[in-house]
């Protein structure tokens, strides 16, 4: 009887080929703009994510190549690449995320808003490609100005009559990812314990890191707040500084943009533990779109977590007010743009 339980090798040989070849799951990821800095990393992450069973890689030039030399690694997803408008549509067929970091990126001296004339036409032109073919998808927007570019796709959506607000997203991971570094080195403490929620939007003053709700729970000097909130609201500069005129992150951008697809993919396959901070349509201020934490589930953002802004420091409290103009300016000029064009 001992003998008859224990499955025969063949068998065993079977399932663990099986284990190697085939994903956990079988979801299907696009990035637009897949051939650029961000693309081209961020495609390689998502290549070795045991989620996914396909990957389309979209861009309007030099994507044969990198779709050919992702292809050759022995992970499960299969790569196939789309270039140029006439290929976009099949590109995001049956798509359940779709990341867009499509578009210029910063040189030194430039606002995230200097990227506004140009990149505001390359996302609502494939948001309204996304509304037309893979309106469910879970949109992930990293292309700057993201405190503009995410009211664009929500208009753009709209005008379609797709838009759901659950499922639209301003990938703002870079921030928490900076943040949870920065305090973990200064506080000495264990980068993996570091969390860190940051709200408001993503460019500049709108960064707002709480570090008042890091965890593990941290005592901070006014000096040390002041230091690390200002090192955070400036992280992509100094890269871009870094970067002499080569452009802005990327890599680090990539490895967020990885951990958000594949916390919506959790999200999506059921996990019912998932949080992230991210940039949404939110009621949590008089803002209409605003970043915070939210719990991720199925059908998108599942709720709001609001209890992140109670209890704010002082200094908190005043940036946070301080901040709302800007975000609201940049809301408004998004909005106004997609209307202008429709
Ligand atoms: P990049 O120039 O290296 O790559 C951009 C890619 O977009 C290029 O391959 C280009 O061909 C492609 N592209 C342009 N127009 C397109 C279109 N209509 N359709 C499809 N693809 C198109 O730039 P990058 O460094 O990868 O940065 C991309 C964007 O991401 C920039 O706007 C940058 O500011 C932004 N960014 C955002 C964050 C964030 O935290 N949200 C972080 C870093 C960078
Ligand atoms: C970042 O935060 O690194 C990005 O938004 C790119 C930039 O222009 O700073």
């Amino acid at each position: 009887a001992l003998r008859q339980s224990i499955p025969p090798k063949a068998q065993i040989e079977k399932q663990r080929f099986l284990n190697h070849v085939q994903p956990q799951a079988s979801y299907k990821v696009a990035i637009l703009g897949a051939a650029g800095g961000i693309g081209q990393s961020l495609a390689l992450l998502i290549k070795m994510s045991p989620l996914v069973s396909s990957l389309h890689l979209y861009d309007i030039a030099n994507v044969k190549g990198v779709a050919a030399d992702l292809s050759h690694c022995n992970t499960p997803a299969q790569v196939v690449d789309f270039t140029g408008a006439s290929e976009l549509a099949n590109c995001l067929k049956g798509v359940d995320v779709v990341v867009i970091p499509a578009g210029v990126p910063r040189k030194p001296g430039m606002t995230r808003d200097d990227l506004f004339n140009i990149n505001a036409n390359i996302v609502k032109g494939l948001v309204e490609a996304v509304a037309d073919n893979c309106p469910d998808a879970f949109i992930h927007i990293i292309s700057n100005p993201v405190n503009s570019t995410v009211p664009i796709a929500a208009e753009v959506l709209k005008q379609k009559g797709v838009y759901d607000p659950k499922k639209l997203f301003g990938v703002t991971t870079l921030d928490v990812v900076r943040a949870n570094t920065f305090i973990a080195q200064k506080k000495n403490l264990r980068l993996v314990d570091v969390d860190v929620p940051v709200v408001g939007g993503h460019a500049g003053i709108t960064i707002l890191p709480l570090l008042s709700k890091t965890k593990p729970s941290t005592t901070f000097t006014e000096e040390e707040v002041q230091e690390l909130t200002v090192r955070i609201q400036n992280a992509g500069t100094e890269v871009v500084e870094a970067k002499a005129g080569a452009g802005s992150a990327t890599l680090s951008m990539a490895y967020a943009a990885a951990r958000f697809v594949e916390s919506s993919l959790r999200a999506i396959d059921g996990d019912a533990d998932v949080y992230e901070c991210t940039y949404v349509e939110s009621n949590l201020t008089e803002l209409p779109f605003f970043a915070s934490r939210v719990k991720l589930g199925r059908n998108g953002v599942e709720a709001l977590i609001s209890s992140d802004l109670n209890g704010l420091t002082e200094y908190e409290q005043k940036a946070l007010e301080a901040l709302k103009p800007e975000l609201k300016a940049s809301i408004e000029k998004g909005i106004a743009y997609a209307q202008k064009e429709a």
